[in-house]
């Protein structure tokens, strides 16, 4: 299933994923130093005369410089677009000066969109690319653990609207994804492990060997540039590649990825985004799973092995929101279908099932999952 090959063409040794969407074939590159690598493998993705490198306050004084050297030694003219960094500012009043940025800098439809940072970049920069000219081109160069094995891969880009997160955008397959984990040294340890909270979600969801591996070695302890990391976050792209090849536009098992995120999502929004989306998911998950175990839905013993992963990893485990806070955010969130929730249930490690729940049950696993018991 999770096939990846290795790149010949790379002095860096780099891993390919390669993934196929009826919308669009494309690959995702994973090893270190693969910056300097983004102008070649722009070209051969992509093409075109311009890029636009977009990225935020944090992150392109670290590495625009680099990307834009390396795309202009590969023949590209490039411009360069960056907004204030943060969630808060994934909003239209920062898409706006994104499209006109890329006008002002006459991208044409043959040319290239290069979103650099994190899953906040490449969500707007690959948003921005879907409606500039009704679509150009997108290359995804994420810079941290959550985009790499997440957000980069799998086209989904949007903007937040006051109503909620992720509220406005489009399905938009980039045309390659170069995830260069030798950027991960400049990401903070917090942020580090609250990545982690996706890589556990994505071994409880298709991977025993892959959660095995993480409770034999927390992530958190390697060397994000020891060869073992690359690989561990290729098995995540993998998963999710298996996951959208089969469903690009969420219509079946692509709900699957939503596995702690019905209560994790509703944690997240009731910390008021304090709390990190992966710890929110991490926290989500045991909960989740230790109400289905409870309800004989999960195989028993499968709670207790995620909380301790999730514990190694620095990650929480529970919540102490009060149940009908918890309740309110959950049924609030977007992928409500009238008075039910598709519900991911963790049926052992390694395999899940979509649940139709109704409101009261899902009052019940919020009852057995979340706080004290
Ligand atoms: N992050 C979930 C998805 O891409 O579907």
């Amino acid at each position: 299933m999770t096939q990846t090959r290795h790149d010949e063409m790379s002095p860096g040794a780099a891993t390919i994923v390669d993934v196929h969407t009826p919308s669009r074939a494309y690959e995702v590159h994973v090893g270190a130093g693969l910056l300097d690598d983004a102008g070649t493998l722009v070209r051969r993705a992509a093409g075109g005369e311009v890029a636009a490198v977009v990225s935020d306050s944090n992150v392109g004084p670290l590495y625009a410089q680099r990307v834009r050297a390396s795309l202009e030694a590969a023949g590209y003219r490039t411009a360069y677009l960056e907004f204030d960094a943060g969630e808060q500012n994934k909003r239209f009043f920062t898409l706006v000066p994104l499209l006109e940025g890329l006008a002002e800098a006459e991208l044409s439809r043959s040319d290239v969109v290069v979103a650099l940072g994190g899953g906040v970049t490449g969500d707007m920069a690959g948003l921005a690319a879907a409606l500039y000219l009704r679509g150009i081109q997108v290359a995804q160069i994420p810079t941290s653990l959550l985009a790499m094995v997440d957000s980069s891969v799998g086209g989904k880009t949007a903007v937040d609207l006051e109503a909620g997160k992720n509220l406005a955008g489009a399905f938009f397959q980039p045309s390659v994804v170069i995830a260069d984990v030798g950027c991960l040294r400049t990401l903070s340890p917090e942020l580090l492990a609250d990545s982690c909270g996706e890589v556990i979600k994505h071994g409880v969801l298709a991977d025993p060997e892959l959660f095995d591996a993480l409770e034999r070695r927390p992530l958190t302890s390697m060397d994000v540039e020891d060869p073992a990391f690359a690989q561990v976050v290729a098995r995540n792209v993998a998963i999710k590649r298996d996951v959208v090849n089969a469903d690009e536009r969420e219509q079946g098992v692509r709900q699957t990825l939503n596995l702690g995120h019905t209560l994790g999502h509703a944690i997240e929004a009731a910390s008021d985004y304090a709390l990190g989306h992966g710890s929110s998911v991490a926290a989500g998950l045991c909960c989740v799973t230790r109400a289905t175990e409870h309800l004989g839905w999960t195989e028993p013993g499968t709670a207790a092995r995620i909380e301790r992963v999730c514990a190694a990893h620095g990650l929480p485990t529970n919540t102490d929101l009060a149940h009908d806070t918890i309740l309110r955010y959950a049924t609030h969130d977007k992928k409500r279908h009238g008075q039910t929730v598709n519900l991911v249930v963790p049926s052992a490690i390694g395999s899940v099932c979509v649940r139709k729940v109704g409101l009261d049950e899902l009052a019940t696993i919020v009852r057995l999952g979340c706080g004290a018991r």
